[in-house]
């Protein structure tokens, strides 16, 4: 594989890889997405074609070990990459029907496209050179773009040219899914325009009703003067296409180009979508004017988002691919769509497009470079409040409880129950117990302030999401009279391998430390928050909430007597929940031995007939969740407030406590184990940090990144560089940096956008240099280990380190 840092190169055709390189070779502009298929294939076990909607949802019910469910799945629209070729009848071209002679797929990430170059023999000897290309377009989101540049090396005669529109597809892209229904969409239209040479699909789906218009023109061009190519129309059954025959000369190139036009009824400013799809095709370019218009919103975009990362490895490469992806998914196209950022990208079918935690992973990258864009994705959640209130009510709380997983509308869409691939049974699914959600929501909000200062955004809308939020955790806290402290019951941690203690007939867990450290700092940040909004607005808050005094009071006393469990024999190592102490210790190392690195010991021991809630086993990081989103300053101060003597040597005593016992069966994990080991341990950061990078591109946990990427992973990646080896914090209106640049990285440099000014941030292992823009307004605090500095328009700070 080549190193070049802005491309993701294949030299070779290996079948058994394309499924992960389509999800990695996905295209995407935030408005919507298609997988990295080859334009001639078709679901068929190999190739996936997959284009996904952002928030493209659909609801469908399935009758599944003996019980009727429902999901809500990220809907597979029709694919409108489908174009292939054949000699007059013979088969259409296909891989498995030829011998490669020259394979090259190259992902160009400084650009945004896909190419792939193939030079093939047919079984007559016929060699044909096949170079395409493909966009989704950056510059304008309704519009993709395909070109193919078909030359013949040995022959010269007619071929014929299929360019489709294809609504045969269904949801196929998870194999554990297989035995839930996956027909979401009803094909309504199908036809072609005779003037202007194109063709139409439009599909509905079947339950929320979200109409789709894809239009496609097909255009060629050729070296030597051909007459016009004889076209028809070809329609079945929920499929449309042009046929084309086309004369072709031995060693003259024929250049193909496929420009598709795609509209939703979710769009702004339409008036229907078939109507609009059908107007911009005609005003669409060529391919060339869309390459171009695309490949300089690329360039703008990586001016804000780009890293600079000098190691003698891969580094810079997979976070530019990290970055790339990330910016597919949301973008600023995103902006209006009402869409959060889903687990996997809108790249696979995995996990249907929800929306998690996740978020708590890859909002800090937005934040510090796209702000408009994180505030709106943070209206997602506002808009869903509503909904969060209805669960917190029909759950017996107050305020607001967002769900685990989110799609549509923000109700619960956690599955209930899940198919373990290795056994073949359906299980119970209680993760949705995980209502440390609900603290990522407030922290996202938080940070986004702290970050931009955008205290209108907090003022109009983020205050009330916390406040909700800090009502819905005080309803959830309960007194114990024999703790003589608050606790919460019933829920689960970040670790989801743990959802009720063994034997128990009812999910949920008591007193998880993590989620009960949350709960304290939400109500902490909810008692500040007049300060930043003002009294007034607190007052008409309060007064809409039904927030009382006596509420306050109850938060004040929360936030200073919620319980925290330890282990017992050690009063320095955090309790992953109350009882955890108790639980079987597992020999995780034997099954490493046999099953690889990142288990999934919950699978495995399943089929084995063995409980994982009876083992000292995680996940994930849980406990140590705490030392990743705080600071060692804010961890003691809110220690201290509950009463716990918690020290900062205790730290490094539950991060060896918990690293024997995680099985980094999530991705995130290892983004967590990084972070937190950045300042002890330099070489165990690092090589977690590689394994995190390494999630995807080299999809460590065997088969699933070619479900969808993780996004949380990457943005957690880049996030690691971009705040942990610089020990970037923002707080109340002082940027602190502290740098734990690692060995490997001799150079980075980084741009980021903190309250409303762009600066520069260059570190070498001796030095650190941050300038301000020179069209800065205000200045800022920098703080350097203790030391302040005064940053004003076009200062550029040199410290030594
Ligand atoms: C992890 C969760 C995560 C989810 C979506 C799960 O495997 O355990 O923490 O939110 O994947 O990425």
């Amino acid at each position: 594989m080549e190193t070049d840092n802005w491309k993701i190169v294949y030299e070779n055709w290996l079948p058994e890889e394309q499924a992960h390189r389509e999800a990695l070779c996905t295209l995407g502009n935030g408005y919507f997405a298609a997988r990295g298929a080859a334009e001639e294939s078709s679901a068929d076990g190999v190739h996936y074609p997959g284009t996904y909607l952002a928030g493209g949802y659909n609801r469908l019910r399935s009758e599944v070990a003996g019980r009727t469910i429902e999901n809500e799945d990220l809907v597979n629209w029709p694919n409108w990459l489908s174009l292939n070729f054949r000699h007059p009848n013979e088969n259409w071209f296909g891989l498995a029907e030829v011998t490669i002679i020259y394979f090259r797929k190259e992902l160009d990430l400084k650009n945004g496209t896909l190419h792939r170059h193939l030079r093939f023999r047919d079984q007559n000897g016929r060699e044909t050179s096949l170079k395409s290309t493909r966009l989704v377009s950056m510059a304008q989101p309704h519009i993709a773009a395909l070109q193919w540049e078909l030359t013949p090396e040995n022959w010269s005669g007619i071929i014929e040219i299929c360019s489709a529109l294809d609504g045969t597809v269904k949801n196929k892209g998870v194999a554990r899914y297989q035995a839930l229904n996956d027909q979401h969409l009803e094909i309504t239209a199908t036809g072609n325009d005779e003037t202007q040479h194109y063709i139409y699909l439009e599909a509905r789906t079947n339950q929320s009703e979200i109409s789709m218009a894809q239009v496609a023109r097909t255009r060629f061009y050729s070296e030597f003067p051909a007459q016009s190519p004889l076209y028809a129309l070809e329609q079945r059954a929920n499929y449309v296409a042009h046929a084309f025959q086309i004369p072709c000369e031995n060693q003259k190139t024929v250049r193909i180009e496929k420009v598709v036009v795609l509209y939703t009824s979710r769009d702004f400013a339409i008036s229907e979508p078939l109507l609009e799809a059908r107007r911009a095709v005609e005003h669409a370019p060529d391919f060339s004017e869309l390459l171009a218009a695309h490949s300089l919103a690329w360039q703008h975009l990586w001016h804000r988002c780009d890293l600079v990362v000098a190691t003698n490895d891969r580094t810079q490469q997979i976070l530019r691919l990290h970055i790339f992806h990330l910016l597919q998914t949301v973008s600023l196209h995103t902006a209006d769509l009402d869409v959060g950022i889903p687990a996997r990208g809108w790249h696979g079918e995995a996990y249907r497009g929800h929306i998690f935690w996740d978020e708590l992973f890859i909002f800090s990258f937005l934040n510090l470079r796209l702000p408009e864009l994180a505030r709106e994705l943070l209206m997602y959640r506002y808009r869903r409040l509503p909904e969060a209130r209805f669960a917190a009510r029909g759950a017996g709380y107050r305020g607001a409880m967002f769900p685990w997983q989110s799609g549509s509308n923000g109700r619960e869409e956690s599955q209930v129950i899940h198919l373990n691939p290795k056994s073949g049974n359906w299980l119970p699914d209680d993760t949705y117990l995980q209502r440390h959600i609900n603290a990522a929501v407030a922290y996202n909000v938080w940070h986004y302030f702290q970050t931009t200062g955008n205290s209108e955004f907090l003022n109009l809308y983020g205050a009330e999401m916390i406040f909700e939020i800090a009502l819905f955790w005080a309803s959830l806290a309960s007194w114990s009279e024999e703790k003589q402290r608050f606790e919460i019951k019933g829920v689960v941690g970040p670790d989801e391998y743990h959802t009720r203690y063994p034997d128990a007939e009812t999910p949920g867990l008591n007193n998880n430390a993590y989620t009960n450290f949350m709960a304290v700092w939400v109500l902490d940040v909810a008692l500040q928050l007049s300060e930043i909004i003002g009294e007034k607005r607190q007052a008409e808050l309060f007064e809409k909430l039904k927030i009382s005094a006596a509420e306050l009071e109850r938060w004040e006393q929360i936030s200073r007597q919620m319980f925290i469990p330890f282990i017992n024999h050690t009063k320095q190592v955090i309790s992953q929940f109350e009882g955890y102490e108790a639980l079987q210790e597992l020999d995780i190392r034997k099954y490493r031995e046999t099953e690889g690195k990142m288990l999934r010991l919950d699978r495995i021991l399943e089929k084995e007939g063995l409980d994982i809630n009876r083992y000292k086993a995680s996940k994930q990081a849980d406990v140590l969740m705490l030392f990743y989103l705080f600071s060692t300053e804010k961890l003691l101060d809110i220690f201290t407030r509950l009463g716990y003597d918690f020290k900062p040597e205790h730290i490094f005593a539950n991060i060896i406590y918990y690293e024997k016992r995680t099985t980094h069966g999530s991705t995130l994990s290892k983004i967590v184990y990084s972070w937190v080991l950045a300042r002890s341990n330099r070489k165990r950061c690092w090589g977690d940090f590689q394994t995190a990078l390494l999630s995807d591109i080299e999809d460590i946990q065997g088969g699933t990144t070619s479900e969808g990427i993780h996004l949380g992973a990457m943005a957690g990646s880049v996030d690691l560089v971009q705040r942990c080896f610089t020990g970037l914090v923002m707080s109340n209106h002082e940027l602190l940096l502290n740098p734990v640049l690692p060995d490997k990285i001799y150079y980075l440099e980084l741009r980021l956008k903190y309250l409303g000014n762009w600066l520069s941030v260059k570190l070498t292992q001796q030095k650190l240099v941050v300038a301000a823009d020179p069209d800065w307004k205000n200045e800022i605090c920098l703080n350097f280990r203790g030391k302040m500095h005064t940053l004003r328009a076009g200062d550029v700070q040199e410290i030594d380190l």
